[in-house]
This record gives structure tokens, C-alpha cells and sequence, in this order.
């Protein structure tokens, strides 16, 4: 076998729906995730995310390219493929009429899995979930962010060897998306493979080794976090409240971003003494902090959203 879990070629995907014109939600994506990685899709609502999770998970047909899951051809063996997968759909819910405990431990039992190993992992991933003690109670009874901890306890209970998640933590509180980031590091130590959405950029970094940045359908960029905060020409932000006004003085610096009378500046770290040293003879204060992911995704698809 490959160190590959998955492997995508120029794949297309062209929605055609009745009367309407005809969508191009992914407009040839490459990509491969090696074995043990934690890698995470990022990319505008509406960019091709969900398409491509549906189609790497056997749910929907590429119209065109190939894609692979430990070496099976998806859209022609999907029988194939299926059971080295488990997915966490985006606004997936658990069953009305089930409990989470009684929700976790069929699904496993539908995947083969013996009672006695379904029961000893619906019984780890709930705890893991923080649902122990709301295990028995009837899913219409949840909040919604206890059903997606339903929903993720599900599935981290497969211990799939390749798991794809649809924006998992929606809607949970920070210590449930801890949680979840807890849980699936501890998956991949054991070997599994994940592929995730999320929009909240700190997740996406706390959680990935590596993340691809999809626009209209195609791979933006590709990388670690640091690679992309260093593409937009640094690894510092300079914060200077009042800044805005002299926002020519500081361009020279770096990429400028003024709001209201707030300036941000995006600087490399060996120019930081000299812009400091203009802040103070300009009266002006300025505090100094790592850029974040979130900062850097902006900008990235800022930019290329004015190119267009
Ligand atoms: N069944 C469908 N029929 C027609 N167009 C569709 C269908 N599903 C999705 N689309 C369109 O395909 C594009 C990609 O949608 P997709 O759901 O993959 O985006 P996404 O990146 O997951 O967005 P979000 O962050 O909002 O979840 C969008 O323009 C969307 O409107
Ligand atoms: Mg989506």
C-alpha cells in the first residue's frame, strides 16, 4: 500500500440543475493527504468544500478527474472504498429517536464492528465527547451543539482509517471544540487519517499539519500555516490604534490594513525595531503580535478576489 489516504487529480464537478444555469463547484482539484495527516480545507462559503468531501466520501459523482482512497478509485469502486471511511456531514443530525448512546453504538454495529468492541468504544467516544451524562436521553431533547457532539462521538468511534469532517465544532462552545481537536489528534496517533472544513481559522491551525485554501473551486494554496502567514510578507502584526491617519508612513513596512482609526501593519520580524522606532517619534503607540491564521487567509483571498 501507498503512504497515500488520498489522492485527487484534476477533479471537476459541474452541478446541473433544471432550468438554472449549470454550477462549476470544483474546477480541477489536485490534492493528497498522506497517511496520519490532519489536513484542513479552507475556503470561502460556497468555494467547493462540502462538494469535494461528498465526492471523496462516495455521496456524489465527479463529472470529471480522478480521486482515490487508500488506492481504490472512488467514483469506480465505491464498495471499495467505503469502508476505510467514516463521515461527519455538514448539518448532519443524529436521530430524532435515538439516543446519543444507543445513536453511536448502532452505527458502529452497522459497520461490523462486534458488541463487545462497539460497546467499549461508544462508552470511550462519549466520555471523549463530554455526553456521558446526557447518553440516554432522546436527541430531539439536545441543545444544538450537543447533537453535533453526537455527531462527531459517532463517527471518532469508528476509528475509520480515513475520517472527513464537514465543519465539526459548528456551533459547540470552546471547550467542545476542544474537545473534538483532543479527540481527533489522538485518532491520527493512531493511525487514522483526517480531512476537515472549518471556518474558525484558530481550529484550523491548532488542529492541521497542513491546509489547502479552495476559491471558486480550485486549489489557492497549499501548505502549513507558517507558509501562508510568511506569503503575505511576514509573521508580525504591528497594532497601532491611532495609526490610521499616517497610514503612508507606515506602507514601506508592509501590507497595511486600515479600519476606523485602526492601522494593522504585517511586518517581518528583522524591520520591527525601525517601525517601532517611527511609531514613538510619530506619538503614536503600538503593540506587537504574531499574525494569525485568520489574517493571513484574508489576505490571501483578498487578493485574489481583486484580481478577478
Ligand atoms: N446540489 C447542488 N446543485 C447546484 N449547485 C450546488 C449544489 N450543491 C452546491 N452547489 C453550488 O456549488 C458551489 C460549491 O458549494 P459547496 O457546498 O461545495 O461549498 P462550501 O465550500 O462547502 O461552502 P460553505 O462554506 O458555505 O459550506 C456553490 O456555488 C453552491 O451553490
Ligand atoms: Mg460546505
Amino acid at each position: 500500500m501507498t503512504g497515500e489516504a488520498l489522492r485527487s487529480e484534476r477533479l471537476r464537478k459541474v452541478y446541473t440543475t433544471r432550468g438554472g444555469p449549470s454550477v462549476e463547484a470544483l474546477a480541477g482539484v489536485s490534492m493528497e493527504v498522506r497517511r496520519g495527516e490532519r489536513v484542513a480545507l479552507l475556503g470561502r462559503n460556497g468555494a467547493g468544500k462540502t462538494t469535494f468531501l461528498k465526492i471523496a466520501s462516495t455521496l456524489l459523482r465527479p463529472t470529471s478527474g480522478s480521486i482515490e482512497v487508500f488506492g481504490h478509485d472512488v467514483a469506480r469502486n465505491p464498495d471499495r472504498a467505503r469502508p476505510y471511511i467514516a463521515v461527519v456531514p455538514q448539518e448532519g443530525k443524529p436521530f430524532f429517536h435515538l439516543t446519543p448512546r444507543e445513536q453511536v453504538y448502532t452505527y458502529l454495529r452497522t459497520r461490523g464492528l462486534s458488541r463487545e468492541t462497539a460497546k467499549a468504544r461508544t462508552e470511550e467516544s462519549l466520555e471523549r465527547m463530554g455526553l456521558t451524562e446526557i447518553a440516554d436521553r432522546l436527541a430531539i431533547t439536545l441543545s444544538g451543539g450537543q447533537r453535533q457532539r453526537t455527531m462527531v462521538a459517532t463517527v471518532i468511534a469508528t476509528e475509520a482509517p480515513l475520517l472527513f469532517l464537514d465543519e465539526p465544532s459548528i456551533g459547540m462552545d470552546p471547550f467542545a471544540r476542544r474537545d473534538v481537536w483532543e479527540s481527533l489528534r489522538t485518532l491520527t496517533q493512531r493511525g487514522s487519517t483526517i480531512l476537515l472544513t472549518t471556518h474558525y481559522l484558530d481550529e484550523a491551525e491548532a488542529l492541521s499539519h497542513r491546509l489547502y485554501i479552495v476559491e471558486r473551486g480550485e486549489v489557492l494554496v497549499s501548505g502549513t500555516a507558517d507558509d501562508l502567514k510568511r506569503s503575505v510578507g511576514g509573521t508580525l502584526k504591528v497594532t497601532i490604534p491611532q495609526g490610521a491617519v499616517q497610514v503612508d508612513a507606515f506602507r514601506s513596512f508592509g501590507a497595511c490594513v486600515a479600519d476606523g482609526e485602526h492601522l494593522s501593519v504585517i511586518v517581518a520580524p528583522e524591520r520591527i525595531g525601525e517601525l517601532m522606532d517611527l511609531a514613538v517619534r510619530s506619538r503614536l503607540t503600538a503593540t506587537v503580535g504574531p499574525v494569525t491564521l485568520e489574517e493571513a487567509f484574508l489576505r490571501v483571498v483578498g487578493r485574489s478576489i481583486n484580481e478577478e
